[in-house]
């Protein structure tokens, strides 16, 4: 099996800030830095530090070469990401405010030039026993998931940032991994009732997708996996949160990896909740990610 992950790449610029700007106000930052991150590069960074062997495909400008680097520094394959002359690579502003969370604007830059000839081009290497994982920060999503399930591969899906026009795409999903606010969308979305309480709602959602497990995460109140009938939830693993940047995708990397690699959705889990609860006391998106040694050694404790 080999793991394709076709997705963003972003320059992340991060602002401190002590509390989210609103409408008409100025807001001096405390500080500023500049991370790689993007879901999609987050995600396959997360996959090849929790142990596969990743190959990445996107879009970036040459502003964003540095993005690459950082792929070969954790071993992931670039040979399908496009470098692009007269767009600049994607970028997300990020307010980080002090009690660890943050507000993202995004702009999708090269991402957004991501063409079904690329997708042809690069899905004609994979096949059966493959698998594609996505997120929803690139162009020509619905056409990509539909190519991949017509050449057999498993579909895993991070609907973020959820929108209306991912709901076509989602029973070609094998794994649907999301937050409680992409849920409550996507189940209005499908125009569904939306249930509060964590279990009822990760299972509004394998009752609306039944050929889909779906992997709910919650913050510190830990994780579920729903698939048909059958509920598995886990605890997140108690930290003092300085940036929750990241966090859902190094989850997203972490499960990912065990599953596809054989392990049961309890253990992956775990491994996936002690890598994010590692993530959250770092700052930054890929930066923070931590590596295969580190969460065991976590998950020893
Ligand atoms: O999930 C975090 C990521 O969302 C950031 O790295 C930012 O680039 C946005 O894509």
């Amino acid at each position: 099996m080999r793991v394709l992950c076709f997705g963003s790449l972003n320059i992340d610029y991060v602002y401190e800030i002590p509390h989210f700007a609103s409408g008409g106000e100025t807001l001096a930052a405390a500080s500023f830095q500049r991370f790689s991150g993007g879901k999609g590069l987050n995600q396959s960074i997360a996959l090849a530090r929790a142990g596969l062997e990743v190959r990445h495909a996107g879009a970036v400008g040459r502003d964003g070469l540095f993005l690459l680097e950082e792929f070969r520094a954790a071993g992931v394959d670039t040979g399908y990401v496009e470098v692009l002359e007269d767009v600049s690579t994607g970028h997300a502003m990020i307010q980080w405010a002090p009690y660890g969370e943050n507000c993202i604007l995004l702009y999708g830059g090269a991402n957004r030039r991501v063409t079904r000839e690329q997708i042809d081009r690069v899905l004609s290497d994979f096949g059966p026993g493959d698998a594609l994982v996505l997120q929803n920060e690139i162009s020509e999503l619905p056409y990509l998931a539909d190519r991949a399930k017509a050449r057999g591969m498993t579909v895993a899906l991070n609907p973020s940032p959820m929108e209306d026009g991912l709901l076509p795409l989602l029973p070609s999903a094998d794994w649907l991994l999301l937050n409680e606010v992409e849920a409550a969308q996507l189940l209005g979305g499908l125009g569904k009732s939306v249930p509060e309480a964590g279990e009822a709602l990760a299972g509004a959602l394998a009752e609306a997708l039944p050929s889909t497990a779906v992997v709910l995460t919650l913050g510190p109140q830990g994780s579920l996996c729903a698939q048909g009938r059958r509920l598995v939830r886990r605890e997140a693993v108690p930290v003092r949160a300085v940036d929750t940047t990241a966090a859902g995708d190094t989850y997203t990397g972490f499960f990912l990896a065990g599953v596809l690699s054989g392990q049961s959705v309890e253990w992956a889990m775990e491994y996936a909740s002690a890598a994010a609860a590692i993530a959250v006391t770092r700052p930054g998106a890929a930066p923070s990610i931590p590596s295969r040694g580190e969460v065991l050694a976590e998950m020893e404790r």
